[in-house]
């Protein structure tokens, strides 16, 4: 069992103002595949950089949107896990969490945290990629395997339907990213949570915390390399770490 620090621990249960900023290792022990593994059967040949951008879903839309509609369909038959419900724990009884994340499930609103910064989207927002119409999921054909799927068609200019993350190269959600800068040069605590940390700008955003003088926690199987007297690197399983912050000894 992982040890946690009890300064670590002290920080985010005394913290004035909680960022939990969260990445696809949050919701790896729900069963979904972390961004860089989610690439299986049909799909397994790219590299998520030559499916996750504009120019991949105009060249190929059946071949893009099977496969987010194929992972969309695997969170339908899945859980949230302690992570998740430990973050919404927090949420409840902290005076002030802000929950930060890079993925596009929707499995931290499931375990009950809510006012969640979606920096890249939700695979259950699609909107017309044409016209920026939002489409509804009503009656979408369920899928009996991992294939290429034609998008729906827009009810308002029948252009093609996307999903609703944001791609390589695309801008992030307007005033989403502003609202998680301003809440990490805020914070006294941050808690990174299962990321890579390699994407920009979103990666910024635990250093930006740690420069302004909070502890910042990281949360990996992995250990990450932690710079500061103010950082911790925590090396386990989200799941297993999280439920400990909440536990008082
Ligand atoms: N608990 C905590 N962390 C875990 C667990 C776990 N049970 N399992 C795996 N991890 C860690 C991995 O060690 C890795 O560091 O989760 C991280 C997942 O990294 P990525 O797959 O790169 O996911 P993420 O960091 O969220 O990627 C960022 O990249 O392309 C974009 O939009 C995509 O939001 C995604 C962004
Ligand atoms: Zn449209």
């Amino acid at each position: 069992m992982t040890d946690i620090p009890a300064a670590a621990k002290q920080a985010v249960r005394q913290a004035r103002h909680l960022v939990v900023f969260t990445g696809a290792g949050v919701s790896a022990e729900s069963g979904v595949h972390t961004f860089r593994d989610a690439l299986t059967g049909l799909w397994a040949r790219f590299d998520p950089m030559q499916l996750a951008t504009p120019e991949a879903f105009l060249r190929d839309p059946a071949l893009v949107w099977g496969w987010y509609e194929w992972r969309r369909q695997l969170l339908l038959g899945v859980e949230p896990n302690p992570a998740h419900r430990a973050i919404a724990g927090l949420q409840q009884t902290l005076p002030r969490v802000t929950l930060i994340t890079q993925n596009v499930d929707d499995l931290h609103e499931r375990a009950g945290s809510r006012d969640v910064l979606h920096l890249h989207g939700s695979i259950f927002a699609p909107r017309c990629f044409d016209c920026g119409r939002p489409h509804e999921f009503a009656g979408a054909p369920a899928m009996a395997s991992e294939q290429a799927l034609e998008p729906p068609r827009c009810s308002s200019c029948n252009g093609r339907v996307r999903p609703g993350v944001v791609w390589f190269g695309e801008a992030l959600p307007e005033g989403a990213l502003d609202a998680a800068f301003a809440a990490a040069g805020d914070c006294d605590c941050l808690l990174s949570i299962g990321t890579s940390g390699v994407v920009q700008p979103a990666a910024m955003i635990p250093d930006l915390a740690a420069r302004r003088g909070a502890t910042v926690i990281h949360v990996n199987p992995e250990p990450i390399s932690v710079g500061r007297a103010n950082e911790y690197s925590l090396q386990g399983p989200a799941g297993q770490i999280l439920p400990l912050l909440l536990t008082n000894d």
